[in-house]
């Protein structure tokens, strides 16, 4: 897979996204800090201690003498601890505080990347990994925050502070002691390098098994229909187990190096014994020493024993946020020129195919060639072909949801790549081929263009679409709920809603792809009568494949191979003799022509 470069780093990154929490995340930090220091002057006041009230050479007239002293010290580990208690229960407070706003901002940013990406972003990008991304990849990046980063801190903090602690006591001992180190630092880089792409590789496992779920899931009356679940089920058992294998595997990693780093922090209480008994016994190092030494070598050893956690988490975070950061910095390919023009009024509706070729950009050959057509605003442009010719592709410029490799597209006598996307896809209604209602009421459906419009709207619309009737009949009438992509309502049921929302837009121009080829020939009938009375002004782009519709059009396309084969009017194209020819033969039978 090719490798993706940002403008930030990833802890560059994560920093940015923590403006407006960075200061308690430093306080955090320090909060981190503070609490293992506390924790490593509960041995401090041990020391001293037993020097002075239990092994040192004047304990027993110490004890007696100086009980206040005594008390106090005790006091203090007691005081410490509480203390220390009620910082680490605020730290903890405070970083799962910032890594929840982190997680919050981070995963509305990715929302919106991926709301306003093209078209072509959707056909790379399957739904499954775009679901892992806003979910399990922040989650790795929320515990980087909350945790990682914490367990760093804390490593370090204890270490440095052990060391210092050590060093001041006595130089030779501690140097004993960290002449482990380098094998430490070795063995936690070899097992850096090996465990990275470990990460890498199970997060793409879990963003194919959660694809194969989804698709499972929305896919599923396929799968029914085909008798195909218990070969489903398989194939996702397969995932799941996949993923499961790759993730032990993974933790294997880190237990093929556990026994070296064991061994290492085990190592130092054996030259603690040896060494610092030696100096013990030779004097150069008091019994309260020792015990200081004793009593803290796990705060080195710990450490130690952790980095394999941390470094796996670090892996993982990595592995997800190169996930995320791509999404992130991402940006859609069709955009809003700098200069574009500001035209907030409602256009009139001509739209014009000026030598227009089409290419996808995965694409082999050209999808259109060469197409130039003209519709004055309020006419009737009817497109049929064959299926794959291109008719979708060709209402997909209008919109501005591809460009075209040549010619120019206009509307107004504008070119669409001048106007704001937003202004020019408001004057757009469109009902697509393959519809997709949302799981909300009809009413709330049918105003999905415009939530603000009034329920009487929503009725004519409704009717004009000639939906009224059907959702009359429904549970709850306009409040029925439908259920995800329309489920509870019949193919054709679906196309008329998804006109109605179409036209509660009012738009300039209507584009309906195929909308009517499920519903029956009178409603279609119906439908084309409303359509010529609209109260407002609006061309219309019909892809049809029955005669019965193309007949009232102001002009007819008919595209073959993405080239326009025939154009002109029902009488004119007949008269052409034709494929438009043929196909009315073959519709409406001979006696008719
Ligand atoms: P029907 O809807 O079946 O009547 O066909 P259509 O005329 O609407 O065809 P459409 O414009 O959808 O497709 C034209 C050609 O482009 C076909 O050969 C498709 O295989 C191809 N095509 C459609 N969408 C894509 C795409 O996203 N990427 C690529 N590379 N090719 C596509
Ligand atoms: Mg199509």
């Amino acid at each position: 897979m090719e490798k993706k470069t940002f403008p930030r780093t990833r802890i560059q990154w994560l920093w940015d996204n923590m403006k407006g929490k960075r200061f308690l995340f430093i306080v955090a930090l320090f909060g981190t800090v503070l609490y293992n220091a506390f924790q490593l002057t509960i041995p401090f006041f041990s020391q001293k201690v037993v020097d002075e009230f239990i092994a040192g050479e004047n304990a027993a007239a110490n004890l007696a003498n100086n009980r206040d002293r005594f008390l106090m010290l005790i006091g203090m580990m007691v005081g410490i601890t509480v203390l220390r208690a009620l910082v680490v229960y605020a730290d903890c407070m405070a970083y799962e505080h910032v890594s929840q706003s982190v997680l919050y901002k981070v995963r509305n940013i990715l929302f919106h990347k991926i709301e306003y990406q093209d078209m072509r972003f959707y056909n790379e990008y399957r739904t499954g990994d775009l679901m892992t991304r806003v979910t399990g990849d922040l989650d790795a990046i929320r515990h980087m925050v909350a945790w990682v980063v914490r367990m760093i801190i804390e490593a370090f903090s204890l270490m440095t502070a052990t060391l210092v602690y050590f060093f001041s006591m006595n130089v030779r001992m501690t140097l004993w002691l960290m002449a482990i180190a380098p094998f430490i630092l070795i063995i936690i880089r070899v097992f850096r390098i090996k465990v990275g792409p470990m990460h890498a590789l199970l997060r793409e496992k879990l963003a194919g098994m959660n694809t194969s779920a989804q698709e499972n899931i929305s896919g599923n009356r396929v799968v029914k229909a085909f008798a195909r679940e218990d070969y489903e089920i398989k194939k996702f058992d397969e995932s799941n187990r996949d993923y499961s294998e790759t993730n032990q595997k993974t933790q294997m990693v880190w237990l093929k190096f556990y026994p070296y780093i064991e061994s290492c922090a085990n190592l130092m209480p054996v030259v603690l014994m040896v060494v610092g008994g030696t100096y013990l016994i030779r004097g150069e190092l008091t019994m309260g020493q020792y015990v200081a030494f004793s009593g803290l070598i796990w705060a080195l050893a710990n450490p130690m024993r952790m980095l394999g956690n941390i470094m796996n988490e670090f892996q993982r975070f990595s592995a997800a946020s190169a996930k995320d950061m791509e999404i992130y910095y991402s940006e859609p390919v069709i955009v809003d020129a700098p200069d574009a023009i500001d035209k907030p009024d409602r256009l009139k509706g001509e739209i014009e195919f000026k030598n227009v070729s089409f290419k996808f950009e995965d694409g082999k050959y050209p999808v259109l060639k060469n197409i130039s057509f003209k519709a004055e605003p309020g006419q009737t442009v009817a497109i049929m072909g064959e299926t794959g010719c291109g008719k979708t592709s060709l209402i997909h410029l209008i919109p501005r949801f591809y460009e075209p490799t040549s010619g120019e597209v206009l509307v107004d006598g504008i070119n669409v790549n001048r106007y704001k996307l937003r202004q020019l896809r408001k004057n757009i209604g469109l009902a697509t081929q393959d519809v997709l209602l949302y799981s909300d009421t009809i009413d709330g459906n049918i105003a999905f263009g415009d939530s603000h419009i009034s329920k009487e709207e929503v009725l004519k619309f409704a009717r004009y679409s000639q939906a009224s009737e059907f959702i009359a009949k429904m549970p709850e009438g306009y409040d029925t709920i439908i259920g995800e992509r329309g489920v509870g309502l019949s193919g054709g049921q679906k196309q008329r809603i998804s006109l109605a929302r179409a036209l509660a837009v009012r738009p300039s121009i209507l584009i309906l792809d195929d909308t009517t080829s499920a519903v029956d020939m009178e409603t279609e009938k119906q439908i084309q009568n409303s359509l010529r009375k609209l109260d407002f002004n609006c061309t219309k782009i019909i892809i049809a494949q029955r005669i019965s519709t193309t007949k009232v059009a102001d002009k007819i396309i008919v595209l073959k191979d993405g080239v326009i084969a025939e154009q002109g009017t029902h009488q004119e194209l007949i008269a052409q003799k034709g494929y438009y020819y043929e196909l009315v033969k073959l519709q409406a039978g001979e006696e008719v022509v």
